[in-house]
């Protein structure tokens, strides 16, 4: 005889009914809510994109979820600082840039009235060896363009839902239309479109294949978008990518005039012994890239300081008199640059700059 009367089944199955809706009733209320807070974070993202739209001068374009969400990556000229005067000695890489890109994007017909073969690009890619001035010139090209520049982060085209980073994809392409002229713009590119490979992740594999379809989409149509592609590994770049960036700018590391150059914009507002020799510096600075002369220009400018502190750092008097009136700097003079003044002066020997793969993509051309 079982242990249980037939009241007290009825019991239990009441209360695992109970249970059951109750637990029913909490996902349903969780999904709601999840509707809800779906719901907000996109009206709140729609009404950012309108804002941005608002602020880049094209309160008409009305975008959709995906476009909002992208429209973040829109950098606006206000918010630039570099210009093309603050890239030393690449002047022939920006007016081929200007003759390139900004001409056809800005004034398509004097280009596309002769020939169909005259139009802009639509892909460019610049690459060359680290800390020579790749993402500078792209910033100097948002500035100075005219252009909508969607700086696009592979972090932001990545969604948790299947398909939604294909969406993403499709977003940046439609968003860089409804702006147009605009450039695409994908620091690193070789991260995102590297050579596909079978262990590439399935999604990582869409995008990808997105990214190249819509790229074509835009070879025959008459839309005013390029792809900026920046990168320091140009031998990673799938070769289908290449081939939609027929034009390619090698920025390598900078000679002696381009680093007298760089040197004269680094050090253009401190003040310098008379006769400072920019020249003789540039000479012992062979292997240095821009971002290495950058950080030469900054350990010496250091040593002044330092001397200053170090000289009336002690007297509390001189010292506020010196952060509310500020002080005067003696001027920089060659030996601020030496080793043994300067904090960490590079050591030219123990810079390994990688030829190989600069000849190698310039051989494509
Ligand atoms: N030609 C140049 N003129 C003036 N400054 C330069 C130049 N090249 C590099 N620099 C300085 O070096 C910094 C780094 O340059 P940038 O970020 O453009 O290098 P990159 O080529 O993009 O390097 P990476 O391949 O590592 O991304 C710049 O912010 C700038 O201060
Ligand atoms: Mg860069």
């Amino acid at each position: 005889m079982s242990p249980f009367s037939l009241s007290d089944k009825k019991v239990y199955i009441d209360v695992a009914m109970m249970l059951a809706t109750l637990a029913a009733g909490y996902y349903s209320l969780m999904t709601v809510m999840d509707h809800m807070g779906e719901g907000k974070q996109r009206r709140t993202l729609q009404a950012k994109g309108n804002q941005i739209m608002q602020k880049l001068g094209r309160p008409e374009v009305q975008l959709d979820e995906y476009e909002a969400q992208l429209a973040s990556e829109i950098i606006h000229p206000e918010d630039i600082t570099v210009n093309f005067s603050d890239i030393g000695g690449l002047e022939p890489i920006v007016s081929s840039l200007r003759e390139t890109i900004i001409f056809p994007l800005l004034y398509p017909n004097l280009f596309t009235s002769s020939s169909a073969l005259t139009g802009a690009p639509k892909g460019v890619l610049l690459y060359g060896p680290p800390g020579c001035g790749k993402t500078m010139l792209a910033r100097a090209l948002a500035k100075e363009s005219g252009a909508t520049f969607v700086n696009v982060k592979i972090s932001n085209l990545t969604n948790k839902w299947f398909g939604e980073s294909n969406k993403l994809v499709a977003g940046v392409f439609s968003l860089a239309q409804k702006c147009q002229p605009s450039i695409i713009f994908i620091d690193e590119i070789d991260a995102f479109l590297r050579t596909r490979s079978s262990m590439d992740h399935e999604v990582t594999g869409m995008m990808k294949a997105e990214f190249m379809t819509l790229w074509d989409g835009l070879l025959s149509a008459s839309d005013r978008i390029l792809v900026l592609g920046a990168t320091n590994r140009p031998d990673d770049i799938d070769a289908a990518i290449i081939r939609r960036m027929p034009k390619r700018f090698a920025v390598p590391m900078p000679n002696l005039e381009q680093r007298e150059a760089i040197l004269r914009i680094m050090l253009k507002d401190t003040v310098l012994a008379p006769n400072f020799p920019a020249k003789a510096l540039a000479m012992q600075t062979e292997g240095l890239s821009g971002s290495d002369l950058k950080e030469i220009c900054r350990n010496a400018a250091m040593v002044p300081v330092r001397e200053y502190m170090r000289e009336h750092g002690g007297d509390p008097a001189i010292m506020a008199k010196a952060r509310t009136e500020g002080y005067t700097m003696r001027p920089l003079t060659i030996n601020d640059f030496l080793i043994g003044n300067a904090d960490t002066i590079i050591d030219t020997s123990q810079l390994v700059v990688d030829r190989s793969r600069i000849d190698t993509i310039e051989n494509l051309d």
